[in-house]
């Protein structure tokens, strides 16, 4: 099955509003045609002003995080109405960095991502190993595990992605190689099999972790990785449009 590949930049906590709207400007120009849709997950408070730059362009808008419940008194947080009513499309919910730094837990994972699919938006589902459980042989334990913990109580996979972020991989130049990523991406596809049947197919997967304009070809050529979640080099233009070449490439070899 061919699946449309989702090519997600994440800006973390980098860009002021000031920084962000003209690098917007230039995303704007950005095209990923039948093989890619793009999209951008800029900090919180530069989501309206990116969204603006973007509207009417071929990139859509995401968010780095959401709180679960729908409004109330919870100081300092951002709900998915808030999200939606910017123009989100998309939501990344546990991402590594907030399950390392900040506590966040598998089953406020899920209720984040059922928050969201409640919205009607979609959720990317962060999982991934550490180093210290891949040298332990755990990956797809620990990668089975977080994937039934978060999709607990998710009926079907319409709007859900997936990205696998080795944790070891994520901001530190090593990349998993393709057969590294695939072995992991074809396990969790196996697992979705199980719990959605023949909707796994639809699912997309993406890999992030120093995804490069020189890595990211080989690693969407890859038959279960269905485009990437990028980090530190979505914060240049070249490198990220290079990526969203590679992403073009990469469908026309999978044809
Ligand atoms: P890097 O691309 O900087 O390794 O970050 C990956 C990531 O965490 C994307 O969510």
């Amino acid at each position: 099955m061919v699946r449309r590949y989702l090519v997600a930049a994440n800006w973390k906590m980098n860009m002021t509003v000031s920084q962000a709207l003209p690098f917007a400007a230039q995303l704007a120009t950005l095209t990923g045609g039948e093989a890619a849709e793009i999209a951008v997950a800029p900090p919180f408070v530069a989501l309206s002003a990116v969204g603006q730059a973007l509207h009417s362009s071929g990139v859509v808008l995401a968010a780095q995080n959401c709180h679960a419940a729908s409004a109330g008194a919870y100081t300092g947080e951002v709900s998915v109405p808030m999200l939606a009513d910017v123009g989100c499309r998309y939501i990344i919910v546990g991402h590594s960095e907030r399950r390392q730094l900040l506590g966040e837990t598998d089953s406020l994972v899920n209720e984040k991502a059922k928050a969201v699919l409640a919205a009607g938006l979609s959720p990317i589902l962060c999982i991934g190993e550490t180093l210290e459980e891949r040298e332990q042989g755990k990956t797809l334990e620990i990668i089975s595990w977080q994937l039934q913990a978060g999709l607990a109580g998710i009926p079907n996979e319409v709007r859900v992605v997936i990205a696998y972020e080795p944790i070891w991989a994520i901001g530190t130049g090593k990349t998993a190689t393709a057969a590294q990523a695939q072995e992991v991406h074809a396990h969790i596809r196996g697992q979705l099999r199980k719990q959605w049947k023949e909707g796994a197919e639809r699912v997309r997967i993406l890999y992030g972790g120093s995804v490069k304009a020189d890595n990211a070809e080989e690693l969407m050529s890859q038959a279960d990785i269905d485009g990437a979640l990028v980090g530190g080099a979505s914060l240049q233009f070249e490198a990220f449009a290079a990526i969203i070449e590679a992403a073009k490439k990469a469908a026309g070899r999978k044809k």
